[in-house]
């Protein structure tokens, strides 16, 4: 089963033999990690009858029905405690899947490790990860298709970083200096740039420039980092 670089990302993240995939859709990455003999059952769990199906048929299509079992509902609510170790929470904003952890939290008493791919708002799960007590061990970014992708994976752990700037790029990602990372920087780079060279800025725009002004000398504190050594 070929799946796309970012869920490939996400599934290679993967400790543990018993998975819980939160809006898995097609069901692609409990599919493809069961494929991998990477786990021995997944829960495969959607809000939606609709992409439910997608992932019923994909898991009988590949003959995966005594690992794979698909659960209707929202978030973590069709799981109970100590089914699974890992929680994969891939491809929604990143508020949804603070909500969602938020109002898992009972059933979070016995997940070991949670795998996240917010869509935006990145800053905000990192911080919310650390207000739950896991610690970022690892991060990815992925580009794909012409956008960026962060995969976080965290286990419980106490931490908290030290500066806004780790909350907002990622400590691991800055640490081990992500190539993607570095494109990113240097995208957003040149998009500040841009709009700021903009024969149609305003003055009365100012509040908005001064923001734009803001992230852009963020974006280059960490490239100046990169080049440092
Ligand atoms: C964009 S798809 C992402 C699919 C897959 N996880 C991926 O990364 O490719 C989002 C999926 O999450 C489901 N979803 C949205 N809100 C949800 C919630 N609160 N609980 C469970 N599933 C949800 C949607 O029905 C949809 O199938």
């Amino acid at each position: 089963m070929e799946i796309s670089q970012r869920l490939k990302t996400v599934a290679g993240f993967v400790k543990y033999k018993t998975i819980a995939d939160i809006g898995t859709d097609h069901g692609y990455i409990p599919c493809y990690l069961a494929l991998n003999e990477k786990i021995t059952r997944a829960i495969a769990c959607d809000i939606n009858d609709g992409p439910l199906g997608k992932a019923r048929e994909n898991v009988k299509a590949n003959g995966l029905d005594e690992i794979i079992e698909t659960r209707l509902g929202p978030g973590l609510l069709p799981l109970h405690k100590s089914e699974a170790e890992t929680v994969i929470i891939a491809g929604m904003g990143g508020i949804l899947i603070c909500d969602i952890l938020f109002e898992g939290m009972d059933i979070l008493g016995g997940v070991k490790q949670l795998i996240v791919q917010p869509q935006r708002d990145v800053y905000r799960v990192r911080k919310f990860l650390h207000k739950i007590g896991f610690m970022i061990e690892d991060e990815e970014m992925v580009y794909e298709a012409g956008k960026f992708y962060n995969i976080i994976s965290a286990v419980r752990g106490s931490e908290r970083y030290s500066d806004e700037i780790s909350y907002i790029f990622g400590k691991r990602l800055m640490e081990k200096k992500s190539a993607v990372l570095y494109m990113y920087l240097n995208a957003e780079i040149e998009k500040y740039s841009s709009i700021l060279n903009s024969t149609s800025v305003r003055p009365e725009n100012s509040a908005g420039l001064e923001k734009i002004r803001v992230n852009m000398a963020l974006s280059q504190e960490v490239l100046k980092r990169y080049e440092a050594d």
